[in-house]
């Protein structure tokens, strides 16, 4: 199987704790005390839900954005990044109805995704599943994970915030939000 493959499984088990998991927009999904994040394909295990998803090629990051994610981006498993959250997204049929150049102007030009996020490098590190090609039945078009130290947890919240003001986020219309820490 794919090693580009990831399954994150929520039940009782797992190296995360769940702190808080709120349903942001749209349906919610079965509230879990524990998650596992599986890489390399998933073997079947007691679980209440197992999302899945891909890492791809980039879609919008230009070349010299491309270049600044590699530089200051860090690797996930910090062992000062005890926090991680993982967030669900799906986005409208509208969205995926626009072509390629005018959702990357929506993205970057209006909602200045990319520029605004860089600026949190390094304290945030960052992986971004997509699942849409994996299947018709997906629930979500992309799973995002973050890992950080507790104390840039507000920075993280400050992102938060201007993403979902973002023209961007006009289009989700599934979003559910887990608070994980790593005990
Ligand atoms: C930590 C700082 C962040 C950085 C540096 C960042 C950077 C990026 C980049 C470069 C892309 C485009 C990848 C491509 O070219 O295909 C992207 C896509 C995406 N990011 Fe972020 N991001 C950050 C935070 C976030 C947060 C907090 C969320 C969720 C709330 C998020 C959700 C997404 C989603 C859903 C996509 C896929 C968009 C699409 O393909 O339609 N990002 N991000």
């Amino acid at each position: 199987m794919s090693s580009r493959i990831t399954t994150f499984f929520g039940g009782s088990s797992g190296l995360w704790r769940v702190e808080k998991q709120h349903t942001v927009i749209g349906a919610p999904i079965e509230p879990v005390a524990r998650v596992a994040v599986v890489p390399g394909g998933a073997s079947p295990r007691e679980c209440v839900w197992g999302l899945r998803g891909v890492t791809s090629n980039t879609r919008y990051a230009s070349g010299a954005e491309v270049r600044t994610l590699q530089e200051r981006q860090p690797a996930l498993d910090r062992p000062e990044a005890t926090r991680a959250v993982l967030i669900p997204i799906r986005k409208n049929a509208g969205w995926w109805a626009l072509a390629q150049d005018q959702r990357h102007e929506i993205v970057e030009a209006r909602s200045r995704h990319i520029s605004k996020g860089t600026s949190y490098l390094p304290a945030i590190a960052r992986k971004l599943h997509h699942c849409r090609d994996l299947g018709e039945d997906q629930p979500f078009d992309f799973l995002t994970w973050f890992e950080f130290a507790p104390a840039d947890e507000g920075a993280f919240d400050e992102l938060l915030h201007f993403l979902r003001s973002s023209e961007e986020w006009r289009f989700v219309d599934r979003e559910v939000e887990l608070r994980l820490v790593r005990d």
